[in-house]
Protein backbone atom coordinates (compact mmCIF):
# COMPACT_ATOMS: atom_id res chain seq x y z
CA UNK A 1 0.00 0.00 0.00
CA UNK A 2 1.40 3.62 -0.53
CA UNK A 3 2.39 5.43 3.17
CA UNK A 4 -0.57 6.01 5.29
CA UNK A 5 -0.19 10.15 4.59
CA UNK A 6 -1.82 9.14 1.50
CA UNK A 7 -5.04 7.66 2.43
CA UNK A 8 -4.92 10.70 5.06
CA UNK A 9 -4.71 12.83 2.68
CA UNK A 10 -7.55 11.74 0.36
CA UNK A 11 -9.69 11.22 3.14
CA UNK A 12 -9.24 14.56 4.03
CA UNK A 13 -9.99 16.22 1.02
CA UNK A 14 -13.17 13.87 0.84
CA UNK A 15 -14.17 15.55 4.39
CA UNK A 16 -13.86 18.75 2.75
CA UNK A 17 -15.86 18.54 0.25
CA UNK A 18 -18.61 17.11 1.98
CA UNK A 19 -19.17 18.60 4.93
CA UNK A 20 -22.20 16.77 6.37
CA UNK A 21 -23.43 13.56 7.35
CA UNK A 22 -22.21 9.99 7.46
CA UNK A 23 -20.05 8.80 4.60
CA UNK A 24 -20.48 4.78 3.98
CA UNK A 25 -17.96 2.42 2.33
CA UNK A 26 -18.11 -0.78 1.86
CA UNK A 27 -15.34 -3.39 1.05
CA UNK A 28 -15.85 -6.54 -1.30
CA UNK A 29 -16.49 -10.00 0.14
CA UNK A 30 -15.03 -12.97 -1.35
CA UNK A 31 -17.30 -14.50 -4.16
CA UNK A 32 -18.10 -18.17 -4.12
CA UNK A 33 -17.58 -19.72 -7.99
CA UNK A 34 -20.16 -23.07 -6.99
CA UNK A 35 -19.83 -23.21 -2.90
CA UNK A 36 -19.25 -20.78 -0.35
CA UNK A 37 -15.22 -22.56 0.61
CA UNK A 38 -14.71 -22.23 -3.69
CA UNK A 39 -13.75 -18.46 -4.78
CA UNK A 40 -13.28 -15.71 -7.21
CA UNK A 41 -10.09 -14.35 -6.94
CA UNK A 42 -10.46 -11.85 -4.43
CA UNK A 43 -10.60 -7.99 -5.93
CA UNK A 44 -11.34 -5.27 -3.48
CA UNK A 45 -14.03 -2.42 -4.23
CA UNK A 46 -11.80 0.22 -5.81
CA UNK A 47 -13.03 3.23 -4.03
CA UNK A 48 -12.57 1.23 -0.92
CA UNK A 49 -9.05 0.65 -1.90
CA UNK A 50 -8.96 4.26 -2.99
CA UNK A 51 -9.77 6.36 0.59
CA UNK A 52 -8.40 2.89 2.95
CA UNK A 53 -6.05 0.92 0.80
CA UNK A 54 -7.14 -2.38 3.06
CA UNK A 55 -6.99 -5.35 0.21
CA UNK A 56 -8.75 -7.95 1.86
CA UNK A 57 -12.34 -8.77 2.33
CA UNK A 58 -14.94 -8.58 5.65
CA UNK A 59 -14.62 -4.85 5.91
CA UNK A 60 -16.53 -1.62 6.11
CA UNK A 61 -15.56 2.48 6.96
CA UNK A 62 -17.47 5.46 7.87
CA UNK A 63 -16.18 8.83 8.06
CA UNK A 64 -18.05 10.46 10.60
CA UNK A 65 -18.03 14.00 9.33
CA UNK A 66 -19.99 16.06 11.83
CA UNK A 67 -17.81 14.24 14.67
CA UNK A 68 -14.36 13.91 12.40
CA UNK A 69 -14.52 10.45 13.26
CA UNK A 70 -12.56 7.52 11.12
CA UNK A 71 -13.95 3.73 11.50
CA UNK A 72 -12.86 0.76 10.16
CA UNK A 73 -15.01 -2.27 10.78
CA UNK A 74 -13.69 -5.46 10.58
CA UNK A 75 -13.17 -8.65 12.42
CA UNK A 76 -9.71 -10.18 13.99
CA UNK A 77 -8.69 -13.55 12.71
CA UNK A 78 -9.78 -16.07 15.60
CA UNK A 79 -7.86 -19.56 16.12
CA UNK A 80 -9.89 -21.09 13.71
CA UNK A 81 -9.43 -18.73 10.89
CA UNK A 82 -5.72 -19.15 11.30
CA UNK A 83 -5.46 -22.88 10.76
CA UNK A 84 -6.90 -21.91 7.43
CA UNK A 85 -5.40 -19.19 6.21
CA UNK A 86 -2.20 -18.59 8.55
CA UNK A 87 -1.87 -15.99 11.20
CA UNK A 88 -2.49 -12.20 10.54
CA UNK A 89 -2.30 -8.98 12.13
CA UNK A 90 -4.85 -7.51 14.25
CA UNK A 91 -7.47 -5.40 12.64
CA UNK A 92 -6.25 -2.54 14.65
CA UNK A 93 -2.39 -2.76 13.71
CA UNK A 94 -3.57 -2.63 10.05
CA UNK A 95 -5.97 0.30 10.02
CA UNK A 96 -2.91 2.05 11.38
CA UNK A 97 -0.87 1.71 8.24
CA UNK A 98 -3.55 3.86 6.61
CA UNK A 99 -3.67 5.93 9.35
CA UNK A 100 -6.86 5.40 10.71
CA UNK A 101 -6.83 4.77 14.58
CA UNK A 102 -10.48 3.53 15.58
CA UNK A 103 -11.30 0.09 14.41
CA UNK A 104 -14.50 -2.39 15.24
CA UNK A 105 -15.94 -5.50 14.86
CA UNK A 106 -18.37 -5.80 11.78
CA UNK A 107 -21.11 -6.03 13.99
CA UNK A 108 -21.12 -2.72 15.18
CA UNK A 109 -21.63 -1.31 11.90
CA UNK A 110 -25.14 -1.20 12.25
CA UNK A 111 -25.39 0.21 15.08
CA UNK A 112 -23.26 3.10 14.00
CA UNK A 113 -25.45 3.64 10.56
CA UNK A 114 -28.86 3.28 12.60
CA UNK A 115 -27.83 5.45 15.42
CA UNK A 116 -26.87 8.31 12.61
CA UNK A 117 -29.95 7.79 10.80
CA UNK A 118 -32.00 8.27 14.13
CA UNK A 119 -30.55 11.41 14.66
CA UNK A 120 -31.81 12.08 11.04
CA UNK A 121 -28.50 12.70 9.46
CA UNK A 122 -27.83 12.03 5.68
CA UNK A 123 -26.22 8.64 5.31
CA UNK A 124 -23.95 9.04 1.88
CA UNK A 125 -22.89 6.02 -0.16
CA UNK A 126 -21.98 4.88 -3.36
CA UNK A 127 -23.58 3.03 -6.38
CA UNK A 128 -23.28 -1.09 -5.45
CA UNK A 129 -22.32 -3.64 -8.39
CA UNK A 130 -22.67 -6.42 -5.64
CA UNK A 131 -25.55 -8.38 -4.50
CA UNK A 132 -24.82 -8.74 -1.35
CA UNK A 133 -23.63 -5.61 -0.58
CA UNK A 134 -26.61 -4.22 -2.01
CA UNK A 135 -28.77 -6.23 0.56
CA UNK A 136 -25.75 -4.85 3.25
CA UNK A 137 -27.26 -1.37 2.30
CA UNK A 138 -30.99 -2.61 2.32
CA UNK A 139 -30.53 -3.95 5.84
CA UNK A 140 -28.70 -0.43 7.07
CA UNK A 141 -30.89 1.75 5.25
CA UNK A 142 -34.49 0.33 4.78
CA UNK A 143 -34.23 1.25 1.68
CA UNK A 144 -35.69 -1.71 -0.82
CA UNK A 145 -32.29 -3.47 -2.51
CA UNK A 146 -34.64 -2.40 -6.11
CA UNK A 147 -33.95 1.38 -5.10
CA UNK A 148 -30.48 1.00 -3.29
CA UNK A 149 -28.80 2.64 -6.53
CA UNK A 150 -31.34 5.41 -7.33
CA UNK A 151 -30.46 6.51 -3.44
CA UNK A 152 -26.75 6.55 -4.01
CA UNK A 153 -25.48 10.19 -3.14
CA UNK A 154 -24.94 12.24 -6.14
CA UNK A 155 -22.41 14.62 -3.85
CA UNK A 156 -20.22 11.69 -2.64
CA UNK A 157 -20.08 10.36 -6.18
CA UNK A 158 -19.16 13.80 -7.38
CA UNK A 159 -16.75 14.25 -4.96
CA UNK A 160 -15.26 10.92 -5.39
CA UNK A 161 -14.85 11.09 -9.33
CA UNK A 162 -13.40 14.68 -9.03
CA UNK A 163 -10.36 13.21 -6.62
CA UNK A 164 -9.44 10.00 -8.52
CA UNK A 165 -9.90 11.11 -11.97
CA UNK A 166 -6.64 13.17 -11.22
CA UNK A 167 -3.50 10.98 -10.62
CA UNK A 168 -0.87 11.41 -8.36
CA UNK A 169 3.07 10.46 -9.48
CA UNK A 170 2.28 7.41 -7.26
CA UNK A 171 -0.67 6.52 -9.01
CA UNK A 172 1.20 7.17 -12.23
CA UNK A 173 4.36 4.72 -11.31
CA UNK A 174 1.75 2.15 -10.72
CA UNK A 175 0.08 2.56 -13.91
CA UNK A 176 3.64 1.83 -15.34
CA UNK A 177 3.94 -0.94 -13.59
CA UNK A 178 1.01 -2.65 -14.50
CA UNK A 179 2.08 -1.45 -18.32
CA UNK A 180 5.80 -3.01 -17.92
CA UNK A 181 3.69 -6.36 -17.55
CA UNK A 182 1.80 -5.72 -20.24
CA UNK A 183 5.17 -4.87 -22.68
CA UNK A 184 6.06 -8.59 -21.44
CA UNK A 185 2.84 -9.81 -22.21
CA UNK A 186 3.17 -7.95 -25.90
CA UNK A 187 6.43 -9.40 -26.43
CA UNK A 188 5.75 -12.72 -25.87
CA UNK A 189 2.58 -13.06 -27.62
CA UNK A 190 4.20 -11.39 -30.77
CA UNK A 191 7.37 -14.19 -30.55
CA UNK A 192 5.24 -17.32 -30.31
CA UNK A 193 2.08 -16.54 -32.60
CA UNK A 194 2.71 -18.72 -35.22
CA UNK A 195 -0.13 -20.54 -38.05
CA UNK A 196 -1.44 -24.05 -36.80
CA UNK A 197 -1.85 -22.68 -33.12
CA UNK A 198 -5.10 -22.03 -31.42
CA UNK A 199 -5.84 -18.23 -29.93
CA UNK A 200 -6.83 -20.50 -26.34
CA UNK A 201 -2.16 -21.40 -26.28
CA UNK A 202 -1.37 -17.77 -26.63
CA UNK A 203 -4.48 -16.45 -24.06
CA UNK A 204 -2.58 -18.73 -21.62
CA UNK A 205 0.41 -17.60 -22.08
CA UNK A 206 0.16 -14.28 -22.03
CA UNK A 207 -2.27 -14.81 -18.80
CA UNK A 208 0.34 -16.96 -17.31
CA UNK A 209 2.67 -13.85 -17.85
CA UNK A 210 1.03 -11.65 -15.90
CA UNK A 211 0.17 -14.56 -12.90
CA UNK A 212 4.20 -15.17 -13.13
CA UNK A 213 4.74 -11.53 -11.81
CA UNK A 214 2.31 -12.20 -8.87
CA UNK A 215 -0.48 -9.79 -10.28
CA UNK A 216 -3.56 -10.31 -12.40
CA UNK A 217 -5.21 -9.45 -15.40
CA UNK A 218 -7.30 -5.95 -15.14
CA UNK A 219 -10.18 -8.12 -17.21
CA UNK A 220 -10.58 -10.63 -19.02
CA UNK A 221 -8.52 -10.84 -22.35
CA UNK A 222 -9.68 -10.10 -25.87
CA UNK A 223 -8.06 -12.56 -27.53
CA UNK A 224 -9.06 -13.45 -30.69
CA UNK A 225 -8.66 -13.61 -34.96
CA UNK A 226 -12.13 -11.96 -35.14
CA UNK A 227 -11.19 -8.58 -33.85
CA UNK A 228 -14.73 -7.63 -35.73
CA UNK A 229 -16.16 -8.76 -32.38
CA UNK A 230 -15.08 -5.89 -30.18
CA UNK A 231 -15.31 -7.92 -26.78
CA UNK A 232 -14.77 -11.62 -28.24
CA UNK A 233 -13.85 -14.17 -25.17
CA UNK A 234 -13.77 -16.97 -26.98
CA UNK A 235 -10.42 -18.43 -27.37
CA UNK A 236 -11.16 -21.67 -29.31
CA UNK A 237 -10.06 -20.50 -33.13
CA UNK A 238 -7.39 -22.20 -34.63
CA UNK A 239 -5.23 -19.40 -36.36
CA UNK A 240 -3.86 -19.31 -39.70
CA UNK A 241 -1.85 -17.60 -42.06
CA UNK A 242 -3.64 -14.52 -43.49
CA UNK A 243 -5.45 -13.87 -39.56
CA UNK A 244 -5.13 -11.24 -37.98
CA UNK A 245 -5.28 -11.93 -34.05
CA UNK A 246 -6.39 -9.04 -31.86
CA UNK A 247 -5.13 -8.79 -28.20
CA UNK A 248 -6.86 -6.41 -25.92
CA UNK A 249 -5.23 -6.94 -22.16
CA UNK A 250 -4.24 -5.53 -19.23
CA UNK A 251 -2.29 -6.09 -15.98
CA UNK A 252 -2.98 -5.07 -12.78
CA UNK A 253 -0.09 -3.23 -10.60
CA UNK A 254 0.64 -4.56 -7.04
CA UNK A 255 -1.74 -2.02 -5.53
CA UNK A 256 -4.59 -2.72 -8.30
CA UNK A 257 -3.60 0.20 -10.44
CA UNK A 258 -4.82 -0.81 -14.58
CA UNK A 259 -3.09 -1.13 -17.95
CA UNK A 260 -4.88 -1.19 -20.77
CA UNK A 261 -3.55 -2.29 -24.42
CA UNK A 262 -4.48 -3.78 -27.63
CA UNK A 263 -2.21 -4.62 -30.66
CA UNK A 264 -3.43 -6.16 -33.41
CA UNK A 265 -0.60 -8.92 -35.17
CA UNK A 266 -0.16 -10.63 -38.35
CA UNK A 267 -0.52 -14.67 -36.92
CA UNK A 268 2.22 -15.35 -39.85
CA UNK A 269 4.41 -12.75 -38.99
CA UNK A 270 3.72 -10.48 -42.28
CA UNK A 271 1.15 -7.90 -43.11
CA UNK A 272 -0.85 -8.34 -46.31
CA UNK A 273 -1.10 -5.42 -48.51
CA UNK A 274 -4.80 -4.87 -47.41
CA UNK A 275 -4.25 -5.01 -43.95
CA UNK A 276 -1.28 -2.96 -44.00
CA UNK A 277 -3.49 -0.49 -45.80
CA UNK A 278 -6.06 -0.73 -43.30
CA UNK A 279 -3.08 -0.90 -40.17
CA UNK A 280 -2.31 2.37 -41.12
CA UNK A 281 -5.41 4.51 -40.95
CA UNK A 282 -5.73 3.05 -37.53
CA UNK A 283 -2.09 3.43 -36.51
CA UNK A 284 -2.63 7.62 -38.45
CA UNK A 285 -6.28 7.72 -35.82
CA UNK A 286 -4.46 6.73 -32.89
CA UNK A 287 -0.84 8.84 -33.22
CA UNK A 288 -3.40 11.66 -34.16
CA UNK A 289 -5.79 11.52 -31.31
CA UNK A 290 -2.50 11.18 -29.06
CA UNK A 291 -0.93 14.18 -30.19
CA UNK A 292 -4.33 15.81 -30.21
CA UNK A 293 -4.46 15.39 -26.22
CA UNK A 294 -4.10 18.08 -24.26
CA UNK A 295 -5.98 20.04 -21.47
CA UNK A 296 -9.00 21.99 -22.02
CA UNK A 297 -9.54 19.71 -25.06
CA UNK A 298 -12.93 17.79 -25.31
CA UNK A 299 -12.71 14.19 -25.57
CA UNK A 300 -15.45 14.05 -27.96
CA UNK A 301 -13.59 16.24 -30.64
CA UNK A 302 -10.46 14.10 -30.57
CA UNK A 303 -13.04 11.13 -31.13
CA UNK A 304 -14.41 12.90 -33.82
CA UNK A 305 -10.68 13.57 -35.35
CA UNK A 306 -10.15 10.08 -35.29
CA UNK A 307 -12.83 9.04 -36.92
CA UNK A 308 -12.43 11.47 -39.60
CA UNK A 309 -9.19 10.20 -40.30
CA UNK A 310 -10.62 7.17 -40.83
CA UNK A 311 -13.39 7.89 -42.75
CA UNK A 312 -10.55 10.03 -45.03
CA UNK A 313 -8.42 7.00 -45.00
CA UNK A 314 -11.38 4.56 -45.88
CA UNK A 315 -12.03 6.52 -48.97
CA UNK A 316 -8.19 6.37 -50.03
CA UNK A 317 -9.34 2.98 -49.88
CA UNK A 318 -12.84 3.21 -51.44
CA UNK A 319 -14.50 2.03 -49.09
CA UNK A 320 -16.43 5.61 -48.11
CA UNK A 321 -17.19 8.15 -50.71
CA UNK A 322 -18.39 11.67 -50.45
CA UNK A 323 -17.57 14.62 -48.13
CA UNK A 324 -15.77 12.59 -45.14
CA UNK A 325 -16.94 15.60 -42.91
CA UNK A 326 -20.40 15.29 -43.61
CA UNK A 327 -20.32 11.28 -43.40
CA UNK A 328 -19.01 11.68 -39.69
CA UNK A 329 -21.42 14.14 -39.31
CA UNK A 330 -23.99 11.54 -39.89
CA UNK A 331 -22.32 8.93 -38.57
CA UNK A 332 -21.61 6.75 -41.40
CA UNK A 333 -17.64 5.92 -40.29
CA UNK A 334 -19.61 3.68 -37.42
CA UNK A 335 -20.45 0.85 -39.87
CA UNK A 336 -16.49 0.75 -39.45
CA UNK A 337 -15.66 2.19 -35.62
CA UNK A 338 -18.95 1.54 -33.88
CA UNK A 339 -17.38 2.43 -30.62
CA UNK A 340 -15.67 5.18 -28.71
CA UNK A 341 -12.06 6.46 -28.77
CA UNK A 342 -11.53 5.70 -24.90
CA UNK A 343 -12.19 5.90 -21.59
CA UNK A 344 -10.72 6.70 -18.17
CA UNK A 345 -8.29 4.26 -16.31
CA UNK A 346 -6.54 3.91 -13.34
CA UNK A 347 -7.74 1.56 -10.27
CA UNK A 348 -10.50 0.33 -12.75
CA UNK A 349 -9.69 -0.39 -16.21
CA UNK A 350 -12.82 1.33 -16.89
CA UNK A 351 -12.59 4.03 -14.30
CA UNK A 352 -15.05 4.12 -11.59
CA UNK A 353 -17.22 2.83 -14.29
CA UNK A 354 -19.65 1.35 -11.14
CA UNK A 355 -20.03 5.36 -10.11
CA UNK A 356 -21.67 5.71 -13.32
CA UNK A 357 -19.96 6.93 -16.52
CA UNK A 358 -22.08 9.78 -17.28
CA UNK A 359 -20.56 11.50 -14.06
CA UNK A 360 -17.02 10.24 -15.02
CA UNK A 361 -17.20 10.73 -18.40
CA UNK A 362 -20.02 13.87 -19.33
CA UNK A 363 -20.30 17.26 -17.08
CA UNK A 364 -23.61 19.56 -17.70
CA UNK A 365 -21.38 21.34 -20.70
CA UNK A 366 -20.88 18.12 -22.88
CA UNK A 367 -23.83 15.30 -22.78
CA UNK A 368 -23.53 11.81 -24.51
CA UNK A 369 -24.95 12.13 -27.94
CA UNK A 370 -27.31 9.33 -28.82
CA UNK A 371 -25.99 8.85 -32.35
CA UNK A 372 -24.80 4.93 -32.90
CA UNK A 373 -21.15 4.87 -32.44
CA UNK A 374 -20.31 8.42 -30.86
CA UNK A 375 -23.53 7.20 -27.83
CA UNK A 376 -20.55 4.56 -26.82
CA UNK A 377 -17.49 7.27 -26.30
CA UNK A 378 -17.75 6.89 -22.49
CA UNK A 379 -15.52 10.19 -22.29
CA UNK A 380 -16.43 13.25 -24.14
CA UNK A 381 -16.03 16.26 -21.80
CA UNK A 382 -12.53 18.05 -21.59
CA UNK A 383 -9.88 16.89 -20.67
CA UNK A 384 -7.37 18.00 -17.31
CA UNK A 385 -4.05 17.26 -16.66
CA UNK A 386 -3.69 14.48 -14.46
CA UNK A 387 -6.22 12.64 -16.31
CA UNK A 388 -4.87 8.68 -17.70
CA UNK A 389 -7.15 8.07 -20.96
CA UNK A 390 -6.65 5.10 -23.31
CA UNK A 391 -6.77 5.85 -27.01
CA UNK A 392 -8.13 3.14 -29.06
CA UNK A 393 -9.48 3.70 -32.46
CA UNK A 394 -10.55 1.02 -34.80
CA UNK A 395 -11.58 -0.24 -37.95
CA UNK A 396 -13.51 -3.61 -37.98
CA UNK A 397 -16.07 -4.85 -41.13
CA UNK A 398 -18.64 -6.89 -39.04
CA UNK A 399 -20.99 -8.90 -41.61
CA UNK A 400 -24.35 -8.44 -39.65
CA UNK A 401 -24.02 -5.04 -39.57
CA UNK A 402 -23.01 -4.66 -42.89
CA UNK A 403 -25.78 -6.92 -44.13
CA UNK A 404 -28.64 -4.67 -42.24
CA UNK A 405 -27.37 -0.94 -43.27
CA UNK A 406 -26.87 -2.39 -46.66
CA UNK A 407 -30.89 -3.98 -46.47
CA UNK A 408 -31.77 -0.81 -44.85
CA UNK A 409 -29.95 1.29 -47.65
CA UNK A 410 -28.22 3.29 -45.02
CA UNK A 411 -26.03 5.92 -45.83
CA UNK A 412 -25.08 4.98 -49.50
CA UNK A 413 -24.19 8.56 -50.41
CA UNK A 414 -21.23 7.79 -48.09
CA UNK A 415 -20.55 3.54 -48.07
CA UNK A 416 -20.00 1.76 -51.33
CA UNK A 417 -21.73 -1.56 -50.71
CA UNK A 418 -20.11 -3.51 -53.34
CA UNK A 419 -16.73 -2.84 -52.39
CA UNK A 420 -17.17 -3.30 -48.63
CA UNK A 421 -19.22 -6.05 -48.87
CA UNK A 422 -16.59 -7.82 -51.40
CA UNK A 423 -14.22 -7.78 -47.83
CA UNK A 424 -16.62 -8.43 -45.28
CA UNK A 425 -14.51 -11.14 -44.07
CA UNK A 426 -11.93 -8.80 -43.21
CA UNK A 427 -11.49 -9.13 -39.11
CA UNK A 428 -10.49 -6.09 -37.18
CA UNK A 429 -7.85 -3.76 -36.05
CA UNK A 430 -7.78 -1.89 -32.56
CA UNK A 431 -4.83 -0.38 -31.49
CA UNK A 432 -4.68 0.89 -27.87
CA UNK A 433 -2.55 2.97 -25.79
CA UNK A 434 -2.45 4.74 -22.48
CA UNK A 435 -1.79 8.53 -22.08
CA UNK A 436 -1.39 10.29 -19.09
CA UNK A 437 -2.93 14.15 -19.56
CA UNK A 438 -0.17 16.85 -18.86
CA UNK A 439 0.03 20.44 -18.06
CA UNK A 440 1.99 20.89 -21.10
CA UNK A 441 0.09 18.44 -23.03
CA UNK A 442 0.18 14.69 -23.15
CA UNK A 443 2.83 11.68 -21.87
CA UNK A 444 1.95 7.87 -23.52
CA UNK A 445 2.91 5.69 -20.79
CA UNK A 446 4.74 2.90 -20.10
CA UNK A 447 7.50 1.65 -22.78
CA UNK A 448 7.25 1.72 -26.11
CA UNK A 449 5.00 -1.70 -27.26
CA UNK A 450 5.55 -2.48 -31.40
CA UNK A 451 3.39 -0.59 -33.11
CA UNK A 452 4.06 0.68 -36.52
CA UNK A 453 3.77 -2.89 -39.02
CA UNK A 454 7.62 -2.69 -39.21
CA UNK A 455 8.29 -3.07 -35.07
CA UNK A 456 5.40 -5.34 -35.20
CA UNK A 457 7.40 -7.87 -38.10
CA UNK A 458 10.26 -7.61 -36.20
CA UNK A 459 8.88 -8.06 -32.61
CA UNK A 460 7.41 -11.25 -34.74
CA UNK A 461 10.32 -12.53 -36.40
CA UNK A 462 12.38 -12.13 -32.96
N1 LIG B 1 -11.22 -3.47 -22.01
C1 LIG B 1 -11.71 -3.08 -23.26
C2 LIG B 1 -11.26 -1.73 -23.54
O1 LIG B 1 -11.86 -0.78 -23.13
O2 LIG B 1 -10.25 -1.55 -24.16
MN1 LIG C 1 -8.46 -2.45 -24.01
MN1 LIG D 1 -9.71 0.41 -23.23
Amino acid sequence: MFKPETYIQRRKRLKEQMPSGILLFLGNDESPMNYPANTYPFRQDSSFLYFWGLDFPGLAAVIDVDQNEEIVFGDDFTVDDIIWMGPQKTMAEKAQRVGVHQTKPIHALEETVKQALRQGRKLHYLPQYRAENIVKIERLSGIHNALVNDYASKDLIQAVVAQRSIKSDEEIEQIEIALSISHEMYKLAMKITKPGMYEREIHGAVEGAVLTTGNYVSFPIILTIHGETLHGHSHENLMQKGNLLVIDSGAESPLHYASDITRTIPVSGQFSELQKDIYNIVLAANEGAIEMSRPGIPYRDVHLHAAKTIADGMKQLGFIKGNTEDAVAAGAHALFFPHGLGHMMGLDVHDMEDLGENYVGYDEKFQRSDQFGLAYLRLGKKLQPGFVITVEPGIYFIPELIDQWKAQKKFTDFIDYDKVTKNRNFGGIRIEDDVLVTKEGHRVLGQRIAKTIQEIEAWSSA
